[in-house]
Parts: structure tokens; sequence; C-alpha cells
């Protein structure tokens, strides 16, 4: 039987900011208290996650010296390496001081996105040398409450600016480093620029260095949006630009929930599971959670306990139902398979199609059989075979 213990090879990471996260929301202050990087480091090795993940001001202070900087970074860099966890991701606070009431990169004010540029620049030192290879921006403050406040397609110009100022960066430095950005629709600003995984793909292509530059998609944001997570990630996939992915729960369009992964929708949980899983993608398998406020630190690692059980879960699930002969079958009948053939046979041309006689009767009557498979995954998913 299995234990849902994870190996290294699954890759499970956490951000600092998830298991440190105190309870601050629009409503209420802290209820938990600080919790030292170096000692979540050990509580997420003890729970066997991979690596870990940080934001600079999660590890040092917006306004700390450079000593107190140098020293909470040997701190953390300590913890690390005696944990063996990896940093394969890391991202920079451009929300939460002041200064970002209107964004980092696109503000208005100009003195502030240069600010954000210097800020981000020398936590891409940091994260170079700590081995991280991918960079996430989630420009969760560029955006605007009101139409007239920000012109798009100017705030656009200074997006892409940025990003393309960082991508040069990267290159004359010579750091083995991608960008990850990460769409959101709205939370904390009224509207967010590149909101979702496809306005974040046709932004990517007007850059100077548009393979460089992928996603990090997190499965709330797209679900606040109504949007079907699994279907934007295989969009995604498609494009080549899945380079690192947040993972967690939200109960369909509202606020952002950070819930633990497989809370909320868990049908669409299954699905990303099993497109993950079954996809070639090697990244690593990162959450990006609230435990909620209304646990203690004992309820804070049996959030984070629980997304990986659920992950594991779900991908012992995924196998099962990819290996029943019965669900082969009905994948066949469903027509998966000839959904792979092309349209035109080769040396075809649309002639040939506009010459062919077509049994319209049979085509109209013709089921698809996709109930029948649809609920062997959910005999699956619920443990029924
Ligand atoms: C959110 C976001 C953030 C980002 C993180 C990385 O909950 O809206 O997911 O948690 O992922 O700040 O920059
Ligand atoms: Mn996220
Ligand atoms: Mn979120």
């Amino acid at each position: 039987m299995n234990n849902y213990r994870p190996t290294p090879e699954d890759k499970f990471t956490f951000g600092l900011w998830t298991v440190g996260w105190q309870g601050v929301d629009v409503f209420g202050g802290a209820i938990r208290p600080p919790m030292d990087p170096a000692y979540a480091v050990g509580k997420l090795a003890e729970l066997g996650a991979y690596g870990v993940t940080f934001h600079d001001n999660d590890v040092f202070g917006f306004d700390a010296s450079d000593a107190d900087r140098d020293k909470a970074i040997a701190s953390f860099r300590d913890a690390v390496e005696s944990t063996g966890l990896k940093v394969p991701m890391v991202t920079t606070n451009l929300f939460s001081h002041p200064i970002f009431k209107d964004g980092g990169f696109t503000s208005n004010d100009r003195r502030v996105r240069r600010f954000a540029l210097a800020k981000v620049a020398r936590n891409i030192d940091l994260a170079a040398e700590l081995g991280a290879s991918t960079y996430v921006m989630w420009g969760g403050r560029e955006g605007a409450e009101s139409a007239f406040a920000k012109d798009i397609r100017t705030a656009l110009d200074r997006y892409r600016e940025g990003v393309n100022v960082l991508c040069e960066y990267v290159k004359e430095r010579g750091y083995d480093m991608r960008f990850a950005l990460e769409p959101k629709p709205n939370e904390p600003r009224g509207d967010i620029l590149l909101p979702t995984v496809g306005h974040a793909i046709a932004f990517i292509d007007s850059l100077d260095n548009p393979d460089m530059v992928g996603l990090n998609p997190e499965v709330g944001h797209e679900e606040m949006a109504g949007l079907n997570f699994a279907a934007g990630i295989a969009q995604a996939l498609w494009h080549g630009k899945l380079f690192h992915i947040d993972l967690n729960g939200q109960h369909g369009p509202r606020f952002d929930q950070d819930l633990r992964f497989g809370a909320g929708n868990l049908r669409g949980a299954f699905a990303l599971v099993d497109l993950l899983e079954t996809s070639g993608y090697d990244g690593p398998r990162h959450f990006d959670f609230k435990p909620p406020r209304t646990e203690d630190e004992e309820g804070v690692w049996a959030s984070a306990a629980a997304g990986i059980k659920n992950y594991l879960v779900l991908k012992e699930r995924s196998k099962a139902f990819r290996a029943d002969p019965e669900v082969r079958a009905a994948m066949q009948r469903s027509g998966l398979d000839e959904l792979a053939q092309p349209t035109l046979a080769e040396g075809e041309t649309l002639a040939t199609v506009r010459e062919e006689v077509f049994p319209i009767e049979d085509m109209a009557a013709h089921g698809f059989a996709f109930e029948q498979l649809d609920q062997l995954a959910m005999d699956h998913l619920l443990g029924l075979r």
C-alpha cells in the first residue's frame, strides 16, 4: 500500500511565504507569529519537500542594511545546505511596500519603475548564487482600479521594456536562468495586466528574447477567471511555455482563496495531475497556498503535508485510469485516436474534401460516448476502480 511519501523526483517545492503566512488579510491582522525561514526550511525537509522558493523580502526586510541582509541570507543558506533542499525558483516582492501601490514595472511613477528594475536585478544575482534556474514575475500590483488611471497599451510597453531589460541582464551575466510570468486576473489590483495564461502567452511573443520567458500559472488564478486550468496548462505546454507551476485550490470565481492543493475543484485537480504526469513536464510541483487563518502551526504543517498527499494520490489514480483496459477502449470509442490523425491525408488538398460525399445522417446520429469515458474517470477518482 502506498504511503504517499514524496521522493526528490516528485520535485515538490514550497514558497517560504506559504507556510510562513501570518494570516494578515484586508479584515484582520496576524493570527500566527512570524516563522523563521531556516526553521521553515527544516520543517519542509521533514515533509519530504525537494526545494524551497522565496521573495527577496521573505528572507530579509525591505529596509534591511547590507549587514542584516547578509546575515539573513547566510542563515537561510545554511538551512538549505544542511537539509539538502534545492532553491529552483526565486521571485521579487514588488507589491508590499507603499511605493509599489501603482505597480513596479508599470507604475505611472517612473522612479518606481527604475527602482523596481534595480530591486529585481539585485535579487536575480542572489537567485543565481543559490542555483535557481527560474525567476518568477508575478505582477500583482501591475494594473488599475479605473479605466482612465492607466493607459493599458502604454503600460504594456513599460512591462515589455522591464522584461526585456532583465532578460538582457541575465544574458550579460551568463546566468542559466529563465523568467516565468504568473498571470492573475485581479487582486490586489482591480484589474491586473496579463490576467490569464492566454494574455501572457501573447505578450511573450512580443518580447526581444521570447525563448527566455515562459509561464508560472497558478490553479486558483485561472479558476478565479472562470477558466479551465488543465486546458490552459495544456495550451501552455503546447507552446513550450510551462516553465513552472503554482499548485493550490480554489472554489470558482471569487477572491483568491489559495487553498491547499486538492481542495476546491477536485475534478480539475485530477485532470491537471493526469496532464502533468503524462506530458513529460519535469519542472517543480510548487505549492503556493495559504493555510487558512483558523489554523495554528500544527494546521499549517497539516495543510502542507495534505497538498503533497493529494498530489500523490491523484498521480496514483491517474496511473490506474490510464492502465485500465476499459478506459482505453472507451477512449478509442470516443475517437481520441482519430483526433490524432491529420484531417487531410498525405497528398490530399481542400479540393479532395470538397468532392467527398459525406454520410451526413450517420454523422449526425453518431454519439461520442464521452459520458461513459468521463464516468470511468470519475470512478477512478473516487477509488471505485
Ligand atoms: C497570489 C500569488 C502570489 C505569487 C507570489 C510569487 O497568491 O496571488 O500567487 O503568491 O505567486 O507572490 O510572486
Ligand atoms: Mn502564485
Ligand atoms: Mn494565488
